[in-house]
Parts: C-alpha cells; structure tokens; sequence
C-alpha cells in the first residue's frame, strides 16, 4: 500500500466538483484516510510547491490557490502514487486524456483541478506538511 497527497483545488472546490473527483478516486480502489478543508497560506504554499519557485509562472499559481478553500487528502492504495497521477491526466488539460480528471473538467495549467504527489519522496513530505506541521 502506498500513501500520495491528493489536493482538490479551488476551482475544483468552487464548481461543485469534489463529489465527482472523490466517486473517481473510490471507484478506483483507493482509500481515502485523511481528509481537510482548508484555504491554504502562501507560506504553506511556499513549502508545497518550493520547487518551482523560480518558474515564471510561480506568482500566479501561489495567487491563485491560496484563493479560496482546497480539500487536502491522505490517499491510499497500491500503487497509489502513479495510478493517482494516471487518473488525474497531464498537467495540461488540453494534453490530458478525455477520460481523466483534468481531461474531463480542466480548465487551464493552472486551475487544473487537482494535485497529487509525484514520488514517494514527495508523498511523504507533503503529507507531513499538510498533516503534521500546521
Ligand atoms: S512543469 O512545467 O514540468 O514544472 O510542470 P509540472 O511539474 O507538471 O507542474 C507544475 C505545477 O505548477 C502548476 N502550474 C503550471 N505549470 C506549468 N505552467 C503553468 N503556466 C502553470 N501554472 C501553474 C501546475 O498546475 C502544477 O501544479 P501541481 O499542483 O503540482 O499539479
């Protein structure tokens, strides 16, 4: 069993959207152990998503989910990690597959609905920065 942070963003949450994105994650195997509602900081956001602080487009994405609530999850299941991302599709919802998450209802790169973990290592440390640290 592998455990992955899953994040439902605030377009996602704004839509009405999280009854149909959790039916996905369940109908697929996956449990959902941990669950939060949450309007995230910009220094919660700063840590999540330190890697792509010097991207262009860094400010915008900060801005934009610290806009409203997230619903932050624990998902477990095998292969949980990958099979998430798979779920989820590409980042860009124009190159995801119709059948994703983000291929069915995103909108744009950033207000692509959903994030989820894309290592072990990174599972674990979002989980203990959403769980654990705040
Ligand atoms: S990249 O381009 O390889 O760094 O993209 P990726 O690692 O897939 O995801 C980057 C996260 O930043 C969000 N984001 C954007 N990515 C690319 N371009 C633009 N303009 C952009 N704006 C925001 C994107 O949704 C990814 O968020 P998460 O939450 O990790 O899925």
């Amino acid at each position: 069993m592998e455990k992955t942070l899953v994040i439902i963003k605030p377009d996602g949450v704004k839509r009405g959207l999280i009854g149909n994105i959790i039916k996905r994650i369940e109908d697929k195997g996956y449990i959902i152990s941990a669950m939060m509602m949450k309007q995230l900081s910009k220094e919660q956001l700063d840590q999540h998503y330190e890697e792509h602080k010097n991207k262009t487009f860094y400010p915008s994405l900060v801005s934009y989910m610290s806009s409203g609530n997230s619903l932050i999850m624990i998902v477990e299941g095998v292969n949980a990690i990958k099979g998430m991302r798979k779920i989820m599709g590409a980042t860009d919802p124009i190159e995801a597959e119709p059948g994703s998450i983000r291929g069915m209802y995103g909108n744009n790169k950033t207000q692509n609905l959903i994030h989820g973990s894309d290592s072990l290592e990174s599972a674990e440390r979002e989980i203990n920065l959403f769980f654990n640290s705040f």
